[in-house]
């Protein structure tokens, strides 16, 4: 009877030891829930944020976050352009009429970009009159890039990237590491992007 309860005591203090030791770890380091294990896949440290009317860009701001394992956000404005807007051979036509004033500065659809989770921003945009459109600058004076690394990359119809990157700096709010961007073409394989991102130490 005694030896019968020495060993009940025996297995109560073993079993006792192993099951607490098991939820003391649990407790320490608990197993991220479902929702946290989606956010932390979907969540990379670069954003490619990206404006695009004719397709051109998007493809390039799709390779580029495939490339990179970056993720991705539309900028879109808040009144769509038109095929009428983008007509360039008519200067009474809404990008045109932007485009000769800097101080243009189209509303946004939405703010949503979240770019204090990342730690790198890139911009994608076409060339429009040489320059970035106005609906860049209005998205970049929309956020703070504080500690940020950002640059832009872009498409066009064969312009080269010209002063687009130096503009945004200047319009940039907080101090942010700006690097000298480039343009590509829709048509940019992975490769070649990674390349010269790695380059840059993205
Ligand atoms: C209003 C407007 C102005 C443009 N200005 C230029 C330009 O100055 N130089 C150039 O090479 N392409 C110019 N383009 C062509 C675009 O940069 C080019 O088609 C670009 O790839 C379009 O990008 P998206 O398809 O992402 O909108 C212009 C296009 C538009 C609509």
């Amino acid at each position: 009877m005694r030896k019968m309860g020495i060993l009940l005591l025996t297995m109560l203090f073993v079993f006792g030891v192993v099951g607490c030791g098991g939820a003391g770890k649990a407790e320490e380091n608990p197993a991220p829930s479902k929702e946290e294990q989606k956010a932390n896949s979907s969540q990379s440290k670069i954003l490619v944020a990206y404006f695009s009317v004719t397709g051109h860009t998007k493809a390039l701001a799709e390779t580029t976050a495939k490339a990179l394992g970056a993720d991705i956000y539309e900028i879109r404005p808040e009144k769509p352009y038109t095929s009428n807007d983008l007509n360039y051979n008519d200067e009474t036509t809404r990008a045109t009429v932007e485009q000769k004033n800097n101080q243009a500065r189209p509303a946004l659809a939405d703010k949503n970009a979240n770019i204090g989770a990342y730690e790198t921003v890139i911009i994608a945009h076409p060339i429009w009159w040489g320059q970035e459109p106005r609906i860049i600058d209005t998205f970049v004076e929309s956020y703070v890039f504080t500690g940020k690394n950002i640059t832009n990359i872009c498409t066009s119809g064969g312009s080269d990237i010209g002063t687009t990157t130096e503009s945004l700096q200047k319009l940039t709010k907080g101090k942010a590491n700006w690097k000298q961007g480039k343009l590509f073409t829709p048509q940019s394989s992975e490769s070649e992007i990674k390349t010269w991102f790695s380059g840059l130490g993205i």
